[in-house]
């Protein structure tokens, strides 16, 4: 049997992996018709993986005898100041996806659900990565985007890490 609780805190993680598919989607289409293909190409791909995420959680969920429930999404923000507004967005919530993920392993520890627990370590790793990621991103617009944003556009794609490292099969 799946315990309850952590199913419910699961499902909590499906919506807002979600949620973040959805920001990053609204921030590429904001990017794409506002000049900025390259963090458009950015924004499409993380919505992409986010997706993945949510993916990985439902299946994991159904695999295990839970129900994976798929909810209502708020809507995200149509507009945004400018790329570094959207990507310190992106900082922060990267940072609370990160603190919910990490409140989940705490539960899963005091629930002795190990298999949960072990399930969630590819989680904490890439949380590491996309923090890290949105960082350098806002250090070379701090570098270079506030004079030059074609170049920062141009080169953006560049910065993104192998898709190898963020697609792994559950
Ligand atoms: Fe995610
Ligand atoms: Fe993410």
């Amino acid at each position: 049997m799946f315990n309850k609780k952590i199913e419910d805190i699961c499902n909590r993680q499906v919506e807002r992996e979600g949620y973040s598919s959805d920001l990053y989607l609204a921030m590429a289409s904001w990017a794409e018709t506002n000049g900025l293909s390259g963090v458009a190409g950015w924004m499409y791909t993380q919505s992409d993986e986010e997706r993945l995420h949510m993916l990985k959680f439902i299946k994991y969920i159904n695999e295990r005898g839970g129900k994976a429930v798929v909810p209502a999404f708020k809507k995200p923000p149509v507009d945004f100041k400018s790329a570094e507004e959207a990507f310190k967005e992106v900082l922060k919530h990267e940072e609370f996806v990160t603190a919910s993920i990490n409140e989940i392993v705490a539960l899963t520890l005091e629930e002795k659900d190990f298999n949960t627990h072990n399930f969630l370590q590819w989680f904490v790793m890439e949380q590491v990565e996309e923090e890290a990621s949105a960082r350098m991103i806002l250090d070379k617009l701090r570098l270079v985007g506030k004079n030059n944003m074609y170049e920062f556009d141009r080169d953006i794609l560049g910065l993104r890490r192998p898709a190898a490292n963020s697609q792994t099969t559950p």
